[in-house]
């Protein structure tokens, strides 16, 4: 374990606000007119998805789907149980997958798939991070906040052991 003050920051708070009213701007220009449905994917996406649709000039609903993956605390095993549900269908309907992080893939892939059964009318993903150096299966990623080096990150949502989610810049420990 380690602490707050162990922390270094790799990308601070200003240049997250700017990247992510850029990424709502294009969200808004793409699905303009569209029936957009967002789902985030909890826990990690929650401070990310709070900001990125409060830069939307256009209109849409918000899910969550609650995913935990089985593995140790920093490497994914790419099993993935859904320990929450959406609350509304999506079939017909464009959605918007936003998630925290891209680092295996695993966890995304098996999302798709799952989306994919519910016969929506689109599936687009929009990531915060994305670390390609650990990439395991190839994922289409629409929108991207920044790619990163191969650091356990945490804060903006992302953890350690559950901590750090509110810390409010991505940090990693130095
Ligand atoms: P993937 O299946 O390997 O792509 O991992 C995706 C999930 O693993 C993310 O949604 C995070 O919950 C977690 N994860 C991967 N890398 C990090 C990291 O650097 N910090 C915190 N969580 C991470």
């Amino acid at each position: 374990m380690f602490k707050r003050s162990d922390l270094a920051t790799l990308i601070d708070s200003e240049t997250l606000t700017k990247r992510i009213g850029e990424l709502g701007e294009e969200i808004s220009r793409d699905y303009e007119g569209k029936d957009l449905a967002v789902i985030g994917i909890l826990k990690g996406s929650f401070v990310f998805l709070a900001d990125l649709v409060r830069a939307f000039d256009i209109e849409c609903t918000v899910d969550f789907l609650g995913l935990s993956s089985y593995g140790s605390a920093t490497t994914s095993s790419g099993v993935v149980k859904i320990t929450s549900d959406l609350t509304t269908p999506i079939e017909g309907r464009d959605v918007l997958v936003v998630e925290d992080i891209i680092d295996t893939g695993l966890t995304m892939r098996y999302l798709l798939d799952n989306l994919q059964t519910r016969r929506p009318n689109s599936v687009r993903i929009c990531t915060l991070l994305h670390k390609p150096a650990n990439a395991r299966c190839e994922v289409p990623i629409h929108y991207k906040g920044f790619t990163i080096d191969d650091h356990f990150v945490v804060g903006f949502g992302l953890d350690y052991a559950e901590k750090f989610r509110n810390v409010p810049y991505i940090g990693y420990k130095r």
